[in-house]
């Protein structure tokens, strides 16, 4: 296992649309194990792969709630979504910064999980694992929450926020 570098926006892997994985063999076994340990490190609740500059569609979740084991899932996507929500969010690869945005109340999402190669879903209604899992497939679709922004003055630095280029900020 490794610790791999979190990729920043303005790195081209965090705005293609991610590729589908079609057999689940050791190296995306060790990958998982690589965006685990990188996520716990960070420390983030979530992590998809772009976010160490692989295109593949895989996200990693730990929201640390009883109702919720951590959980990897391969090829994720949103089944539905329904209601809407105002949140604080923020990314590990826009790090020093927070933003407002809308995202949906109740999110059913379906993944193999990497183990077993079977589906799972998972439903999550207005809590942290709702927005993850939005955040995160968001991700390998090649979207960031400063997408969702009405614009760059709805982004609001933390103490020792780095400097953004206005281009990542559109
Ligand atoms: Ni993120």
């Amino acid at each position: 296992m490794a610790i791999r570098p979190i990729v920043r926006a303005g790195h081209p892997a965090l705005r293609e649309k991610a590729k589908r994985i079609r057999k689940i063999d050791s190296s995306i076994h060790r990958l998982i194990e690589d965006m685990w340990e990188t996520m716990y490190d960070a420390p983030g609740v979530g992590l998809a792969a772009p976010q160490i500059g692989v295109s593949l569609r895989v996200v990693v979740i730990d929201v640390h709630d009883e109702d919720y084991e951590p959980i990897a899932l391969v090829n994720p996507e949103i089944v539905k979504r329904s209601g809407e929500r105002r949140l604080d969010e923020g990314c590990l690869s826009v790090p020093g910064y927070r933003g407002e945005l809308t995202r949906s109340l109740k999110v059913l999402a379906k993944g193999l999980d990497p183990l077993t190669g079977k589906e799972v879903r998972i439903r999550a209604e207005d809590n942290l694992m709702a927005e993850a899992l939005e955040h995160e497939i968001d991700h390998i679709n090649g979207i960031l929450y400063i997408d969702y922004l009405s614009g760059p003055e709805a982004l609001v630095p933390l103490s020792d926020a780095p400097e953004l280029k206005g281009a990542e900020v559109e």
